[in-house]
């Protein structure tokens, strides 16, 4: 048994923030963001909206693409690094939000891989025949950990979720995921405090997201290729074959050295971070629904997903759509 994709979906918080707007905030331009970055707006959740809100629309689009009903799913599994509340976590928030009951609730925090951690663990209890409906979702709400007031990091990230559902299939789907994590990366990308850790001395950043972002940059340059080039050698597909690559919208720099070392044009990259900057988890599933509805990603063809993020972790998985 294999899994499929039947349906994805999206949703964006309604509000634009522009790089105009964060002229007025912090020592920055439009033309350093966009060079730099790609990035040209991002959304941003409205005082109350959380990340189940974002989560729970992405899901219904994700299951009325599929043709089935909440009732039908048998798997929930989300991604996100920004949940509601400490518990209950995100999936059961959601499942009871889908008025669904019973079923799994699986909630993965992997920072901006959480979205392929998710696919991976949700692909294999498909293959072991345990779910015939999996509803994996990447959701996020990372304005609330974002120091507004600081330039390296505000110009960056955005709020989102992207959503999936899994299909059990006697013909392959997903062909093969890849996932991996090097600790040794903690301090380059993190928020210093949770639950069970708080500061001796708080500081008003403590809640807010650091990154040394030239570091990260170099290693996710470095290891972005390397994951893809893992998940093709395991599937035993040439990557001449793959039809779009559908890479985590971090930095617009790093997807094109990654699509450069794979040999794959530009043309055939799906690319949104110019329209909502690093939104983590939910970048590659946002990503993907885009361009299945706007027709470039046609059943049968070759997909490439992958992501990196805090952790440092990292994911990939290679998907006949
Ligand atoms: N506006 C204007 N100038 C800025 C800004 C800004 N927003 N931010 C930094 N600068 C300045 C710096 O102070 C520096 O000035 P200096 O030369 O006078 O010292 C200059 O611009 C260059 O700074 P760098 O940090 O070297 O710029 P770089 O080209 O590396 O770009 C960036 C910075 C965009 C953050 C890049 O390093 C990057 O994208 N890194 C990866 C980030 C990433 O992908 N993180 C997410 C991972 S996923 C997750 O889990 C959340």
């Amino acid at each position: 048994m294999y899994s499929r994709i039947a349906g994805t979906g999206r949703c964006l918080p309604d509000r634009i923030l522009t790089n105009a707007e964060l002229e007025q905030m912090v020592e920055t331009s439009d033309e350093w963001i966009r060079s730099r970055t790609g990035i040209e707006r991002r959304h941003i959740a409205a005082e109350g909206e959380t990340t189940s809100d974002l989560a729970l629309r992405a899901a219904l689009q994700a299951i009325e693409a599929a043709g089935i009903t909440p009732a039908d799913l048998d798997l929930i599994v989300t991604g996100t690094t920004t949940p509601d509340q400490v518990f209950p976590n995100i999936a059961c928030l959601l499942q009871d939000r889908l008025g669904v009951h019973g079923t799994p609730a699986i909630a993965l925090e992997a920072a901006c891989s959480g979205f392929m951690y998710g696919l991976s663990v949700a692909d294999k209890f498909m293959r072991a025949g345990e779910a015939r409906y999996a509803l994996v979702i990447g959701a996020e709400t990372l304005s609330r950990i974002t120091d507004w007031t600081s330039r390296d990091t505000c110009v960056l990230f955005g709020d989102g979720a992207g959503a999936v559902v899994l299909e059990a299939s006697e013909t392959p789907g997903i062909l093969a995921t890849h996932l991996g994590a090097d600790g040794h990366y903690k301090d380059l990308l993190y928020v210093p405090t949770g639950p069970s850790r708080r500061a001796v001395t708080p500081s008003r950043d403590d809640g807010f997201i650091h990154m040394r972002g030239n570091e990260v940059f170099k290693v996710a340059v470095r290891t972005l290729g390397g994951v893809a080039e893992e998940v093709l050698a395991k599937a035993g597909v040439d990557k001449t074959e793959v039809d779009w690559l559908v890479p985590h919208q971090a930095n617009i720099r790093i997807i094109q050295a990654t699509a450069k070392r794979l040999d794959i044009p530009m043309e055939r990259v799906v690319l949104t971070v110019q329209d909502h900057g690093n939104t983590s988890a939910a970048s590659v599933p946002m990503a993907l629904d885009v361009a299945v509805r706007d027709g470039r990603i046609q059943r049968g063809q070759l997909l490439l997903l992958e992501a990196f993020g805090g952790g440092l972790t990292w994911g990939s998985a290679l998907v006949r759509y």
